[in-house]
């Protein structure tokens, strides 16, 4: 005889609702031409996720959120998209212990070879320290370039992009990142 308990129909619906509030995922970006903004919007899509601009950033999106999926372009040299500036500050003022967070961005590994997507590497310094746990680190193989401060231990310590020279290659890097950090999500 099959052991198992039925829980009555409100308890069930109370705690799938707990599960969506705690589990709640959005994606976040910074894009100064359009070019991050439509792959967080491909990101968010597939996650079945909201996704805003970091100019939209609040407290309050932070606090609602468990997951959250953060994206930058990268400007200057190796730094963070300028709308992230104030967004860090966002991040920094609350808690992100206990959360989850994957970050991706998107560079170009030829004309800045030696600061390749080093604003996903801002982003990381500018939070690591809160608590939170990273998740979807990706292995350097597969790309070209000199060097990068999104590399931590080894590793791309977030999805890095590059649609400007492969583009021919975000869409198979997306599908394998998502299914990577999903089952934290
Ligand atoms: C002035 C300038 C500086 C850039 N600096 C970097 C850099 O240091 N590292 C990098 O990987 N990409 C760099 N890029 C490439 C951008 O990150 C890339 O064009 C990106 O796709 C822009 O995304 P966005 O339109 O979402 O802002 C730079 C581009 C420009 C025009």
């Amino acid at each position: 005889m099959r052991n198992h308990r039925t829980f009555a129909p409100g308890f069930q619906t109370g705690c799938f609702f707990i599960f969506i509030i705690m589990n709640k995922t959005i994606v976040i970006y910074g894009s100064s031409t359009g070019t991050c903004e439509a792959i967080a919007e491909k990101i968010a899509q597939k996650l079945g996720c909201e996704v805003i601009n970091v100019q939209d950033l609040t407290a309050d999106v932070v606090t609602n959120n468990q997951n959250l999926i953060l994206g930058t372009s990268t400007w200057g040299a190796g730094e963070l998209q300028d709308d992230w500036y104030d967004g860090l500050k966002v991040l920094q003022g609350a808690d992100l212990s206990g959360k989850t967070i994957a970050l991706f961005g998107c560079g170009d590994c030829s004309t800045y070879s030696d600061t390749f997507v080093g604003g996903i590497g801002e982003l990381y310094n500018g939070i690591k320290a809160s608590g939170a746990r990273f998740v979807g680190a990706v292995e350097t193989d597969g790309y070209t370039f000199d060097d990068s401060e999104a590399v931590v231990d080894g590793k791309f310590i977030g999805l890095p992009l590059d649609d400007i020279n492969e583009d021919d290659k975000t869409d198979t890097r997306i599908e394998a990142w998502i299914a990577a950090i999903s089952p934290n999500l």
